[in-house]
């Protein structure tokens, strides 16, 4: 009897940022803006690191992949919801919806990966100089951008098998500007409550572990740095600090919605523009341009370039 009366649902709904169409046209410049930077910024830093031999260490291969995953990341939310903001109705299909619940947790699944590997990286670097090249190896760089992208596939196609598996038949308004894991999960037409903790809790769990790691490496660097070396102390310092911002606005917001999660959807999506929109946009700029090899490489890659238009 049940069975009966279910229709399945083809296509969810978006509420979006606001109700006021305004504020929503408004938002439209900012937003493209953004993601424009993202791109041509990410895409940029891929490019420079891959054509210059100078660039070709572990450090610099972490930050062309974690440019890549930002890129991609980006690239699953921002086009669909800046272009949304100029439409009255925002639907997207069932299946359109799962990709972006795959995505988003598969790229942001990768990324934390990729964070905990960099900062490793650096601990390494500063806290054991003398045996760096020994513990990070080309095969061991290799080896861990692996195994951030298995943790990342592992953790989403799970997430979404779990939803697959759930009837869809009526309510389909999503209070947000793109699927994520516990709108969607209250749309299903069962008690989905506990499933709900349970899927949370893995995210939740996930970034959290991966923040502590990170919060360790960092105070570790930090120590030592403080510790021994007067006068490179500042310049270490106000990179860590960038880096640990960068973190914290990453990892906050994920750890928020998926631990505490709480019924106040503004707050969830002013969160969720951090780590969907904001962080993408950060990163090339806090890891990587404020770096003096990479600025060395642009120039390189800028002679380069004007050389052989004069040639
Ligand atoms: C990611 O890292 C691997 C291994 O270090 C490297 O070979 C590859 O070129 C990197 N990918 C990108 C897009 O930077």
């Amino acid at each position: 009897m049940e069975e009966a009366n279910k229709s399945v649902v083809s296509e969810f709904i978006f509420q979006g940022f606001c109700t006021s169409k305004e504020l929503q046209i408004f938002l439209f410049l900012p937003f493209s803006t953004i993601y424009l930077m993202t791109f041509v910024g990410n895409l940029f830093v891929v490019v420079v690191i891959l054509t210059d031999h100078h660039l070709h260490s572990p450090m610099y291969f972490l930050l062309a992949n974690l440019s890549f995953v930002d890129f991609c990341l980006s690239s699953v939310t921002t086009p669909k919801l800046t272009t949304d903001l100029l439409q009255d109705s925002k639907t997207i299909s069932f299946g359109g919806c799962m990709i972006q619940i795959l995505g988003v947790h598969f790229l942001g699944g990768a990324e934390m990966v990729i964070l905990v590997t960099m900062g490793y990286d650096r601990y390494v670097a500063i806290c054991k100089p003398l045996h760096y090249s020994s513990i990070m190896d080309r095969q061991k760089c290799i080896g861990l951008i692996w195994v951030s992208w298995i943790i990342g596939f592992l953790h989403s196609i799970i997430q979404v098998v779990i939803i697959l598996g759930l009837p869809f038949c009526g309510p389909r308004v999503v209070d947000s500007f793109f699927c994520d894991i516990p709108l969607v999960m209250k749309l299903a037409c069962v008690d989905t409550d506990t499933l709900t903790i349970v899927i949370n809790s893995n995210s939740g769990i996930y970034a959290t572990t991966s923040f502590i790691l990170l919060m360790i490496s960092y105070t570790y660097i930090l120590l030592t740095v403080l510790l021994y070396s007067k006068n490179g102390a500042s310049k270490a310092l106000s990179t860590c600090t960038s880096h640990i911002t960068v973190v914290v606005l990453f990892f906050g917001p994920c750890i928020f919605i998926y631990l505490w999660a709480v019924n106040i959807t503004w707050v969830d999506k002013f969160l969720a523009v951090f780590y969907t929109i904001i962080t993408p946009v950060l990163n090339p700029a806090i890891y990587t341009l404020r770096n003096n090899e990479i600025k060395n490489a642009i120039t390189r890659l800028g002679r380069g370039l004007s050389g052989r238009s004069l040639a």
